[in-house]
């Protein structure tokens, strides 16, 4: 029986090639001006699921953009592993700083990449991390060593909420049945220290307006008499986190799972270098919520962001003005048990009342999700970590991340599985940034350690 590691050495140069041929085309789910790409994405995330051995492949419409759908059931008394995915990414800008265009990939090599990474937008989240499954597909049905029944779902609208998503689960749930959900769109701690993300935090996505007079006017003429709408939600904004960095809405914290003790060690067990995170940014200090960690703050405390602020005039020179209105979106992270719902109207109520009088604002709520912790004591969870065993002769280490796939709590809810989380991208990947790259080694160690997951979670289920 032929190894997935000398079946990638063997196809290493099409493996490359063909995700590269997926990176090209520039899905930006956020932008309507690409809506050609992304369907023409989804369609090539077809062809390939059936190039990779499914039996049947289908563009399955929704409201918004397509989800492909896939599956490959050799018996139905063996268990069924569905594979979550999207094919969406997110906007490259700022476009100037890439140091090669996030649409023509090419392989750099990288200080912690030395075997290369792929560059482009999309090569980490997850295109990249996706397209490794496929592959781990193609080599479990080309050596026919597939274990169990496989069903794959990869979506086009993660990186705006996934809405058409809840849409598709709630009219097919018979169809997407499965035994556990298997995700590649997370981390892990570094190449040699495999880890298995075991939580996601939630969000609440929210645009702030703040209008003063009815027009833009001379700050010279009216400058120290009316309300300045950029001055005051600057201060609003400051006026959301206290001293200690805590977040002042009235019940934000109602609702937080405060960790016990014994959670608190096990997790500051976790490798961290605080020193190598602060270089690694080029600051001269970490920064947040006081009487939690750096691991603490980003993973199991919740936040609050401003994502982007703008008004008044940022064009060359000066122009002396005072702007009618001013605008900011802020996001939240939550993390169990908030609600987002629940959060997204305690700051609407906060955010109206701390506006002075002489302006008004409107709180515009964008989208959401629920956190999710997945268990380590689950049949999936003990799988993964075998998986890993094998791969990286080393146990994985369980980590709660700070990003959020807002899908999956639903698809526990929904679907009543657990999802695990393999992921196999590295913080300093820069998804989402300028200059996103995926190490061509962690793809292929991807490849490498997906079919063991079928292995183990078949063999675990008897
Ligand atoms: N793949 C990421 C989420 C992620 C990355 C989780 C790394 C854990 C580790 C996903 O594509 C993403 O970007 N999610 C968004 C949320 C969405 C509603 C826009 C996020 O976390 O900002
Ligand atoms: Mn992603
Ligand atoms: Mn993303």
């Amino acid at each position: 029986m032929k190894s997935a590691k000398s079946y990638i050495e063997q196809n290493k140069d099409r493996f490359l090639d063909e995700l590269i041929e997926l990176l090209k085309i520039p899905s930006i789910s956020a932008d309507p001006a690409y809506k050609n790409d992304v369907l023409k994405t989804a369609e090539a995330v077809k062809v390939q699921l059936e190039k990779a051995g499914c039996d049947s492949v289908e563009i399955c419409e929704t409201p918004g953009y397509p989800i492909v759908y896939g599956e490959k059931i050799i018996d139905k008394n063996l268990p069924t592993v569905l594979v979550y995915g999207h094919y969406d990414v997110q906007p490259p800008d700022p476009l100037e700083l890439w140091t090669s265009p996030p649409f023509e990939p090419v392989i750099k090599e990288t200080e912690l990449h030395p075997e290369g990474a792929i560059f482009a937008r999309g090569s980490c989240d997850d295109k990249g991390q996706m397209y490794m499954h496929v592959k781990a597909l193609e080599y479990m049905t080309e050596t026919n060593q597939l274990p169990c029944n496989v069903k794959f779902m990869i979506e086009g609208e993660e990186e705006v909420g996934s809405e058409s998503l809840g849409w598709f689960i709630s009219r097919n749930r018979e169809k997407l049945a499965n035994d556990v959900i298997l995700i590649s769109d997370t981390g892990m701690i570094s190449k040699d220290t495999p880890s298995i993300t075991t939580g996601l935090r939630g969000l609440s996505y929210v645009e702030v307006e703040v209008t003063g007079p009815n027009r833009d006017l001379h700050s010279g003429l009216y400058g120290g008499a009316v309300a300045n709408p950029i001055n005051i939600l600057a201060k609003m904004i400051a006026s959301l986190h206290d001293e200690n960095n805590h977040i002042t809405i009235p019940g934000f914290y109602d609702d937080v799972e405060e960790l016990s003790k014994e959670e608190r060690e096990k997790m500051a067990e976790t490798p961290f270098n605080l020193k190598d995170y602060e270089k690694a940014l080029d600051i001269d200090s970490v920064y947040g919520e006081k009487g939690y960690s750096t691991n603490e703050r980003n993973s199991i405390r919740p936040t609050l962001d401003v994502n982007g602020i703008w008004g008044g005039y940022i064009g060359e020179g000066a122009k002396t003005v005072i702007a009618s209105k001013a605008f900011a979106k802020i996001s939240m992270r939550l993390v169990p048990d908030q609600n987002w719902e629940k959060i997204t109207e305690l700051f609407k109520n906060h955010f109206e009342s701390i506006a002075p009088k002489g302006v008004r604002v409107k709180v515009k709520p964008h989208h959401g999700g629920t956190a999710y912790v997945t268990p380590i004591d689950s049949l999936g969870y003990r799988a993964a970590e075998k998986a890993y065993e094998e791969t990286f002769g080393k146990t994985p280490i369980p980590q709660r991340s700070g990003g959020s796939i807002p899908i999956v709590a639903l698809f526990e809810k929904e679907l009543k599985s657990k999802t695990i989380l393999m992921g196999f991208g590295l913080d300093s990947d820069a998804i989402h940034s300028p200059n996103e790259h995926f190490g061509v080694w962690n793809y292929f160690k991807g490849i490498e350690t997906i079919p063991q997951f079928y292995h183990y979670f078949t063999e675990m289920s008897k």
